[in-house]
């Protein structure tokens, strides 16, 4: 490891605050719950794979940065392995990136005590951001971030979530459905030349498919319009 995390794992990173115990699920690698211990944004780190080979490499990442104390492997899938055990060690801070929001809800779903002693869950699907979205709205957590970057030329969604009480209010007051923003992302249709770009993006993409004549993309195409007109920088 040379000290330095690409734009997507450092977005993570800055979308965590500061935890005791951090347990990135999918770690593979290991270079995100490293690089959170090693910058303190938490003080020790559970980095959780569902299959060895990847543990391996989370492993050596770990002894390279002299981390063995404070940074721990561990083979689970998701989180039953702290469900299994009675939620020892308590961990306050959850990470998965790299999966799709519907493995991510699976996982969140099957461990009910480790996610209910959670302080905050930072994620960055790969698809299925909308099913993370409702996940966390219909189980009082709220949004608190929503960071879009582009890496290698293709975008990515870092999505950060705390406990809350009631309707989450990053849904409300908006001119889209909760449905809609569920799938656009409320906080990203805010005038920003990323957000812009990525639904410019859709708008392409779904057009391409109206314009050949596939049925049943005209809602979607319109939808991806109004967004695109939300987050353009008025000139
Ligand atoms: C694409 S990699 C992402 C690695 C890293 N999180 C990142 O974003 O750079 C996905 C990793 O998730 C692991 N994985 C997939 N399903 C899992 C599950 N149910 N529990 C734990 N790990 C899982 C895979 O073994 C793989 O190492």
């Amino acid at each position: 490891m040379n000290g330095v995390v690409s734009l997507r794992l450092g977005t993570i990173l800055r979308c965590l605050e500061s935890c005791e115990y951090l347990i990135d699920v999918g770690t593979d690698h290991g270079l995100l719950p490293v690089a959170a211990v090693k910058t303190g944004v938490a003080q020790r780190a559970i980095a959780a794979d569902l299959r060895p080979q990847p543990l391996e490499g989370a492993r050596r990442t770990i002894a390279a940065a002299g981390l063995g104390d404070r940074v721990k492997p561990l083979l689970s899938d998701g989180l039953a392995a702290l469900e299994e055990a009675g939620v020892r060690p308590p961990v306050d801070a959850l990470a998965i990136a790299g999966m799709s929001g519907d493995t991510m809800v699976r996982i969140c779903d099957r461990a009910p005590n480790v996610v209910g002693a959670l302080a905050q869950i930072v994620v960055q699907p790969n698809s299925g951001i909308d099913v993370f979205r409702r996940w966390a709205f219909s189980n009082s957590w709220h949004l608190q971030k929503e960071v879009m970057l582009m890496e290698n030329g293709r975008y990515f969604q870092v999505l950060a979530f705390v406990p809350g009480a009631g309707d989450d209010p990053a849904y409300a007051n908006a001119p889209f459905s909760r449905e809609e923003l569920f799938q656009l992302g409320p906080t990203l249709l805010r005038p920003a030349a990323i957000h812009a770009a990525w639904f410019a993006t859709q708008v392409a993409r779904v057009g391409a498919l109206v314009e050949q004549g596939v049925p049943g993309f005209e809602a979607e195409y319109a939808l991806w319009g109004r967004a695109l007109r939300a987050a353009s920088i008025p000139v």
